[in-house]
């Protein structure tokens, strides 16, 4: 089932995304990202993302929101809609680990970001076909 989010919710996000941009540890990339999800109660969590000297180590945006939601909220998490910006105004969906880590939380979630042609919003199934579960 697909989740319905209004445009006055999908602003909010995308308000909250840019403001916890503003928070980006980004020494070596210089690329900020500021993430929004809003959960099945109805609450916003915001991520930044925080890089680290050992590259690999980095987290992105969505997934500081994400951990940062269970870490405040508990593990019955259900991601409703996640909302992503940058601060060069370019194309950025969520990476492919990030992907996998809102199909955990939110299987039917929508995901508000920059595609090539501008706004864009796409069901995470669309960006992750055949997404992971442990049975
Ligand atoms: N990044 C995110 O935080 N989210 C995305 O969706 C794409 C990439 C971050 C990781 C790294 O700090 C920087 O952007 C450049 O890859």
């Amino acid at each position: 089932m697909q989740t319905k989010v209004s445009v006055a919710t999908r602003e909010r996000l995308l308000r909250a995304a840019r403001q916890a941009m503003k928070n980006a540890y980004v020494p070596f990339s210089q690329f900020r990202v500021g993430a929004a999800i809003l959960t099945s109660r109805g609450k916003i969590f915001l991520g930044c993302n925080v890089e680290n000297s050992s590259y690999g180590m980095t987290s992105c945006a969505e997934r500081t929101a994400i951990f940062s939601a269970v870490a405040k909220d508990g593990p019955d998490l259900e991601i409703l809609a996640v909302a992503v910006v940058n601060d060069h105004g370019v194309p950025c969906s969520p990476c492919g680990a990030c992907r996998q880590v809102i199909y955990e939380f939110g299987p039917s979630a929508v995901i508000f970001y920059r595609g090539e042609k501008g706004p864009k919003q796409s069901l995470i199934t669309e960006l992750l076909p055949e997404g992971f579960r442990l049975q």
